[in-house]
């Protein structure tokens, strides 16, 4: 008797990394974005769909969850879900994975070099060299240092432990402000993120996105980070008020800034395209061949776990719960 193994439908929300998506063509019928390209295929295909795959980056909302009724398990490849309406899908029983973990050490490298990259003024200086203004005008202006600063990390999830340990071989002094004290580490505990800045040259925003943290770096806290502080984004665009942010560097509220992420990627306000003491970076943080294979894996594994009836690999916590 041969076993017939049932065809699984899985929607792509996002355009999948060439890492995920051999692996999830040969497991099942993807559906790549079909529910923006073509309306009427992706009525006739909806009630069929099992899964979805997405990207850090990609909206799964209430309404699209209610299109279909067969919906098992998202599959995010990513360690963000902010898009996902996770209490949506919760409610109906459905699962929602993410790759958290296999990506700390690239991102936590990004933020570390966003850092010496701002302070010490790396992609500027490439500038001068190239342009042959070393030659025609001589040294640059003096850059600022940064071993032994003061690094504020708002945010200190496993990113942020992984920032801080790197931090420490700069003999940096670190601190941090998130939602509660984590006794078992060595960091000093800001209640608020002003009140963090006021105490750190370097203030690093590495928390998840979504509504709790939308536009929690505003004016205010940009002010007590004050005309020396720096300030770098790994997590999410929202998490900047980004007009707030460009006010303050054009006017030297604060002196300098390094951006992995955006409110409206991939589009970066020209305001901030003019601001030479600022480094912009397109959304690399976990880009390196060896975390997003990881990450397209580990994207891949939850789906094979579910449709196989064996436990998640990595549920979002929500789900645990
Ligand atoms: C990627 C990210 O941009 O993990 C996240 O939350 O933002 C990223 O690593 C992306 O989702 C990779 O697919």
């Amino acid at each position: 008797m041969s076993v017939v193994t049932p065809e699984i439908d899985v929607l792509a929300v996002a355009r999948l990394s060439p890492l995920l998506a051999p692996q999830l063509a040969a497991a099942y019928t993807v559906h790549d974005r079909l529910h923006e390209t073509d309306p009427a295929a992706y009525k006739s295909v909806a009630p069929r769909i099992r899964g979805i795959a997405a990207s850090g980056e990609s909206k799964v909302s209430a309404g699209l969850i209610a299109q279909l009724p067969a919906l098992e398990i998202i599959s995010v490849m990513g360690v963000g879900y902010d898009g996902i309406d996770v209490a949506a899908a919760k409610a109906r029983g459905i699962q929602v994975t993410h790759t958290p973990n296999v990506l700390n050490d690239d991102v936590a490298d990004l933020a570390i070099g966003l850092m010496l990259c701002a302070a010490r003024q790396l992609p500027a200086a490439d500038r001068y060299v190239r342009a042959g203004e070393w030659a025609a005008k001589g040294p640059m202006p003096l850059a600022r240092k940064m071993s032994g600063a003061r690094l504020g990390l708002v945010g200190m999830g496993r990113i942020g432990q992984a920032i801080a340990t790197r931090a420490a071989a700069f003999g940096m002094t670190i601190a941090y402000t998130a939602r509660s004290a984590k006794a078992e580490l060595p960091y000093r505990h800001f209640p608020t993120a002003a009140a963090l800045a006021a105490e750190s040259d370097f203030l690093v925003v590495i928390t998840p996105g979504g509504a709790g943290t939308r536009k929690l770096i505003d004016a205010e806290v940009l002010a007590a980070l004050g005309p020396q502080g720096i300030l770098i984004n790994v997590a999410r665009g929202s998490v900047v008020d980004e007009v707030a942010l460009i006010d303050a560097l054009e006017s030297g509220v604060i002196a300098g800034a390094g951006l992995d992420v955006f409110e409206n990627e991939p589009h970066v306000p020209a305001r901030l395209l003019a601001l030479p003491q600022v480094v912009l970076v397109p959304h690399i943080g976990s880009a390196t061949g060896q975390t997003r294979q990881a990450m397209a894996d580990l994207a891949a594994a939850n789906l094979a776990a579910h449709f196989a009836g064996q436990p998640l690999l990595s549920p979002v916590p929500e789900m645990r719960a």
